[in-house]
């Protein structure tokens, strides 16, 4: 596919969901191409996996500065790369109003929930504790408000009997590696 849209990636972590959108150009010709893998985390484990991907990364620690500021750096730095379509993947800090105005309509996230159930944090507990029978993720485009802009595609998991939140967790793990892949692509086929 010529005009593959470019991708970049947040992370503050670990970075399986990156690896997984990154892993996809193996078994697809995705209508995106990751450019840029940033993180406000300089340790984070997933900007040594995206330079194995031989994937550009940039990283700065938040700490000691305002959120706009931080924000102001790192949209510089997305389009230094020509970044058209942000892909949120375990980026674990609320973005400023400003930068979201900035990318509006352009900004991807997953969620380990079924949204709008279970926005923020420790999804995976709450849904037992409520005694939930499903769980899973949520593909979404970002607005202001947490959590909360329009779902663009979901997965359901199975709530098991003996489920801990890790168990759980690790099985919504792995759908969320199936779903942001295909989620991100049709999103780019279909963005003008
Ligand atoms: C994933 O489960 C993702 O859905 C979640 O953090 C994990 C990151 O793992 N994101 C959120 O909770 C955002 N609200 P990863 O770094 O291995 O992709």
């Amino acid at each position: 596919m010529a005009d593959k849209k470019r991708v970049g990636v947040l992370i503050s972590g670990r970075g399986s969901n990156m690896e997984a959108l990154a892993e996809y150009k193996r078994i697809a010709d995705p209508a995106y191409s990751i450019v840029l893998v940033a993180s406000n985390v300089p340790e984070a484990r997933g900007l040594v996996v995206a330079r194995r991907f031989g994937i550009e990364t940039w990283a700065h620690s938040h700490k000691g500065m305002e959120r706009a500021e931080f924000d102001r750096m790192m949209d510089e730095e997305l389009r230094r790369h020509d970044v058209e379509v942000i892909a949120l993947a375990g980026y674990m800090r609320l973005l400023s109003p400003e930068f979201i105005a900035r990318w509006r309509g352009r900004i991807l996230n997953i969620h380990p929930s079924l949204l709008p159930l279970y926005k923020g944090l420790d999804t995976h507990r709450r849904a037992l504790v409520a005694g939930e029978q499903h769980a899973g993720c949520s593909v979404h485009v970002v607005t202001e408000d947490l959590d909360d802009g329009p779902v663009i595609s979901q997965a359901k998991v199975k709530i098991l009997p003996r489920d801990t939140p890790e168990s759980l967790a690790e099985r919504v793990l792995a759908e969320e590696h199936k779903l942001y892949p295909a989620a991100l692509d049709k999103f780019c086929r279909e963005l003008n």
